[in-house]
């Protein structure tokens, strides 16, 4: 039994409206769902003029319970295009137990033709959404749509956000009792911004008592339609009767946003900082991107073709949902590359190729949905593969391989971004609000905020020295492809893995090796190459016709990998660790202890590193997590899983087992 009902199960009446099966209720009004979404949220949280008012540089946040048909979250969208200032923001954050699945969007969304520009934009971006949370970036940048997919009690709570207008959508209280409780509403509060709004288009009786208990002052107004009297109100403040929700750990709190121009130095142009550079650009900073090759990608991020694998858990370790939400968002990203030469959605398959895999692949297939994950027997496997396969596997149909350069040329070259290359930076010293970044004697660029993006070369800077990063060396075979090869029709895994062929090669990965810091392809890792690929077809390997090359004319490339302790990036503001360690000295005697101090920041010092060998997965969304931390937005991952990549991680767990 998979464990959560992948899409909403809906009826569509005679108009073409779509309704619950599962809560037999309508989505939107049967008369009319655009003025009924405009009158009760639009204008009950009075957006036209919120949205005019925002400055160039300001957003606002919405959140929604039930995101439906995505109906009020396109009608949000459009009177903001209407109304905000050119630079301003909408970040909009749903949470949906049943997401419509990509075709009934579809046909929900073309009720509404004069939405259909921007609906257009998010039926191309409404792919890979999985359980846990989804972002998807619209507009260039300007519209950030984060879902929070699962029950609604159970994702709000992960979620860290300010939220300044409520938008409460559930089906009605009499059918849907559990989005309208009073531990929901409790958390809508501790989420709610100061002086935030709220609206709905109930006026039931104990909706509005539950609402006004929890810190709404809430108020009946004249429905629209058939509805007589619907709802607003306002967050007057957390109830005084209430024990008020427990704070962030000071060494995990959001550091003091800084005040100042909004300008960014990023160092190194690989996976992680082009995507660092691009989420801050799209927030309207300037980015100096400094890398020390001649252009982007010139090193892990280099290879010709790259995996979209994902390693899960059936357990929902922290790991396994970055995983998830990190795969969902690079691959929205990818739809905007060239597919057959940048990229291409073929699939991904995992064969089970021991015993322990197999136990593992049937654990995983039993927990999550079939539209991410399937197994299929042998016989079924080897028809997907197109070519001879010993084993069944685990099937992702929505994976694929990238040209890892393309993703990041693509994001360096955003509006904003000024790549400096040929700068190889030794030192970053601070220089009273700012970060200066030198090679020797030489100021190559400064600015008050620094994001280290230099995988593991991050650790020459004093700042950042501590990181336990580590480089693991890989090579990649390069392999013609042949008129057999060519029916290969998906990316196969077994230790290894190996793509449908990008210009007429096929990749072949990847080696690791702990101990080498060379970086010359070795003729000995190509036939471990060739080994692994034995292991996974060995009729792929007799149609690509190796024998007919010598093994030392064998081509390919080899790089770092960059790896944590916990296999986790490091993702986040950067402490003194002097400082820190002076600060929280009381968590090794008592690691329960929260002393009240602030962290000692290294104000505007941020790092994005440790992506080990998912960097495609996990370097994208961690661009949009940095972004979150710096600007005070809402995180595109559950609070859980942003601390369990914070850099502060290690030395906590340094204090707390006295190994510092
Ligand atoms: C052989 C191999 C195969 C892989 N296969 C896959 C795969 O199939 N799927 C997948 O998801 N991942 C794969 N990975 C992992 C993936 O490539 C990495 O996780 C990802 O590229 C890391 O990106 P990054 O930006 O952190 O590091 P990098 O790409 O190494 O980028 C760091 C950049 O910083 C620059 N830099 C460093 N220090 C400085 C400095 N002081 N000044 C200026 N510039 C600096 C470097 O020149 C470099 O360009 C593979 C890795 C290897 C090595
Ligand atoms: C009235 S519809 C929302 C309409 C939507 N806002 C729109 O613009 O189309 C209510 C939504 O709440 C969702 N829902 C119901 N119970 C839920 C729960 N416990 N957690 C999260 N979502 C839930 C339903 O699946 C449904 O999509």
């Amino acid at each position: 039994m998979k464990p959560v009902l992948p899409h909403a199960q809906l009826d569509w009446d005679d108009h073409g409206r779509p309704r619950s099966r599962v809560f037999d209720d309508v989505y939107f009004s049967d008369q009319s769902g655009l003025d009924e979404t405009r009158y009760v949220f639009l204008e009950q949280n009075r957006l036209a003029e919120r949205f005019a008012a925002l400055p160039a540089d300001g957003r606002l946040v919405i959140g929604e319970t039930g995101f439906g048909t995505g109906l009020n979250f396109l009608c949000a969208w459009q009177l903001f295009e209407q109304h905000a200032a050119a630079g301003a923001r909408l970040h909009f954050v749903s949470v949906e137990k049943y997401p419509l699945s990509p075709p009934d969007l579809q046909r929900a969304l073309a009720l509404w033709p004069e939405l259909k520009p921007l609906a257009d934009q998010l039926l191309k971006h409404y792919v890979a959404i999985h359980q846990g949370f989804q972002r998807i970036t619209l507009a260039n940048g300007r519209v950030t749509l984060t879902l929070l997919i699962g029950d609604a009690l159970e994702q709000l709570p992960q979620l860290d956000a300010q939220i300044d207008a409520w938008f409460l959508d559930g089906f009605a209280p009499a059918k849907n009792p559990e989005m309208w409780t009073a531990e929901l509403f409790a958390e809508l509060a501790r989420l709610a911004a100061p002086g935030s709004t709220i609206s709905t288009f109930t006026s039931t009786g104990w909706v509005r008592r539950l609402l006004n208990a929890a810190g709404f002052k809430m108020k009946r107004t004249p429905g629209i339609g058939h509805k007589w009297e619907i709802l607003r109100g306002e967050f007057l403040g957390w109830p005084q009767d209430v024990a008020p929700p427990a704070p962030d750990k000071p060494w995990f709190a959001r550091p003091a946003p800084l005040p100042g121009e909004r300008r960014a130095m990023v160092i190194g142009a690989g996976l992680a900082g082009c995507a660092t550079a691009a989420s801050l650009a799209a927030r309207g900073w300037h980015v100096s991107l400094l890398e020390r090759h001649a252009a982007v990608a010139q090193e892990a991020s280099g290879n010709p073709q790259g995996v979209l694998y994902l390693k899960l858990s059936a357990h929902g370790t922290a790991l396994s949902q970055l995983i998830i939400s990190g795969f969902g968002y690079t691959r929205r990203l990818l739809e905007s590359l060239q597919r057959g030469t940048e990229w291409d959605g073929c699939g991904v398959l995992q064969l089970a190729f021991n015993a322990k895999e197999a136990e593992r692949h049937a654990q995983l297939a039993t927990a999550f949905p079939d539209d991410l994950l399937h197994w299929l027997d042998q016989p079924e496997a080897q028809k997907q593969a197109g070519v001879g396969v010993a084993h069944g596997g685990l099937f992702y149909p929505e994976g694929g391989w990238v040209h890892p350069p393309a993703l990041c040329q693509a994001q360096a070259t955003q509006p904003n971004i000024e790549l400096l290359s040929h700068r190889d930076v030794l030192q970053l010293r601070k220089v009273d609000d700012q970060w200066q970044a030198f090679d020797g004697e030489r100021l190559l660029a400064s600015a008050a905020v620094v994001v280290l993006a230099g995988a593991a070369e991050i650790k020459r800077f004093a700042q950042s020295a501590e990181l336990p990063l580590k480089r693991i060396r890989g090579q990649i075979t390069r392999l013609a492809e042949t008129a057999e090869s060519q029916t290969l029709n998906t990316v196969v895994c077994a230790e290894g893995y190996v793509a449908p062929a990008r210009l007429g090669e096929h990749t072949l990965g990847a080696s690791f090796d702990f101990n080498s810091d060379d970086l010359t392809p070795t003729t000995a890792e190509h036939l471990g190459n060739l080994a692994m690929l034995e292991e996974i077809s060995t009729d792929l390997l007799a149609r690509l016709h190796l024998g007919d090359v010598p093994p030392e004319q064998l081509q390919g490339r080899a790089a770092f990998r960059c790896t944590s302790p916990d296999y986790l990036p490091i993702v986040g503001p950067l402490a003194d660790r002097e400082a820190f360690n002076l600060a929280y000295a009381a968590l090794a005697k008592d690691a329960r202890q929260v002393p009240d101090i602030p962290c000692p920041w290294l104000d505007g010092l941020y790092v994005n590193s440790g992506h080990g060998s998912r960097g495609l997965i996990t370097a994208p969304l961690s661009g949009e997590l940095l972004a979150a931390w710096l600007d005070n937005e809402p995180l595109p991952l559950p609070r859980s899983v942003a601390e369990a990549c914070h850099p502060n991680r290690f030395a906590l767990r340094s204090l707390i087992r006295g190994t510092r």
